[in-house]
């Protein structure tokens, strides 16, 4: 029987600039290990180019992005989102605790306080590794394009949603 490898202990928490290096190092680990064989070598040279901890620093500040970050006791950050409004900006787990369900954890997070929020969906403008992770978490595309990334070459990606569920007062009464 094929045995699932089990989940290690994390706790989520909000994000702060002093996490700043730690999510670029998971950003820069996640793209290049989870990329390879989705993109090629020169498309995650171009995306991670001038890439670094200063924009998750603006991010937080002037962008007034809200990121939430898992953090393992001997790894430390092990990966996070970041979300502004109704858009999904970033979703990184890093690959040595990929396919645990981590993803699914931090995307189910920043669902609900999407929705606490008052907005009735999420967006995403997700890139192919994304995509498959996405689609079995009921969004669907809305468009596919390319995305120019900071190196000069343009990468493959798409825009894609998912409704969220209404409000319980706000749902059609059939009695
Ligand atoms: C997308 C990402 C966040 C998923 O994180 P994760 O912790 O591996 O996700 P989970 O373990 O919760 O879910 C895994 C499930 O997602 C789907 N999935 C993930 N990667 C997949 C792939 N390459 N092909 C097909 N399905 C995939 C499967 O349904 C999988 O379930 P399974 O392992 O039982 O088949 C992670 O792959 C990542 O960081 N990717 C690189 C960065 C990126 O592109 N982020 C999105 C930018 S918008």
């Amino acid at each position: 029987m094929l045995l699932r490898k089990l989940l290690p202990r994390y706790r989520l928490r909000a994000g702060k600039p002093a996490d700043a290096p730690g999510l670029h190092a998971v950003y820069e680990r996640a793209v290049r290990g989870l990329g390879r064989g989705v993109y090629s070598d020169a498309q995650i040279d171009s995306w991670v180019f001038a890439n670094g901890p200063e924009r998750y620093v603006a991010a937080m500040g002037e962008d007034g992005e809200i990121f939430e970050v898992a953090v393992a006791r001997r790894r430390g950050i092990v990966g996070f989102s970041a979300y502004k409004d109704e858009e999904l900006r970033s979703l990184y787990v890093d690959p040595d605790w990929a396919r645990l369900g981590l993803g699914t954890a931090l995307l189910r997070s920043a669902e609900a306080r999407i929705a606490a929020a008052g907005h009735a969906k999420v967006v995403i403008g997700a890139s192919l590794i994304g995509l498959p992770f996405y689609e079995a978490r009921g969004y669907r595309v809305v468009a596919h394009r390319h995305w120019h990334s900071r190196g000069g070459l343009a990468i493959p990606a798409a825009d894609m949603e998912k409704p969220l569920n209404q409000a319980p007062q706000e749902r059609q009464m059939n009695f």
